[in-house]
């Protein structure tokens, strides 16, 4: 059994993320959905939110499952003996941010990222862009799972 995680903050997660996981379970027969911590972010929703959203989201999808992750990313692959990192591709500029952590993570434990190029339609979202239209009182209905909206303004109202 072939089991690939496929990380990231998830805040929040996008219809974006939504069809990576469709398309990471059409070749992997377990997916990961790893909610992790990012150094370099403060994200808006905290973790459990986003690990809650995320399950809500692919509840529907078999072979998927949820989980938080702190702490390096290849240790949790080891723990979940995962062999497969996957990432989704908008473009060239998310290569430029990818190539290096797939290298560092393959020069830790020897772990693989494979890349899939999401739904062309899909690739103007990303979690920043929503949360920005959001906070600017634009409704992000149509790029997140359903659910997601309320749980966003939520979060903003509270800031
Ligand atoms: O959605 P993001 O914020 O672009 O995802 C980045 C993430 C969370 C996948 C990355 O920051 C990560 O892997 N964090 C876990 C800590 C780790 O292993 N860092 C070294 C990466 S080479």
């Amino acid at each position: 059994m072939t089991v690939a995680v496929f990380p990231g903050s998830f805040d929040p997660i996008t219809l974006g993320h939504v069809d990576i996981v469709v398309r990471a379970r059409s070749v992997f027969d377990r997916v990961i959905v790893a909610v992790a911590h990012n150094s370099s972010k403060t994200p808006l929703l905290d973790l459990d939110t986003r690990v809650r959203i995320a399950a809500d989201a692919t509840a529907h999808l078999e072979g998927v499952e949820v989980m938080a992750t702190q702490g390096l990313l290849v240790e949790f692959c080891e723990e979940q003996r995962a062999s497969v990192i996957v990432k989704g591709l908008r473009g060239g500029s998310d290569y430029d941010i990818e190539r290096p952590m797939a290298l560092m993570n393959r020069s830790i434990t020897g772990v693989e990222t494979l890349f899939i190029t999401g739904d062309n339609g899909l690739s103007h979202i990303a979690s920043s862009l929503v949360r920005d239209v959001a906070r600017h009182g634009g409704s992000i209905k149509q790029y997140v799972p359903h659910g997601v909206e309320p749980v966003v303004l939520d979060a903003l109202a509270h800031h």
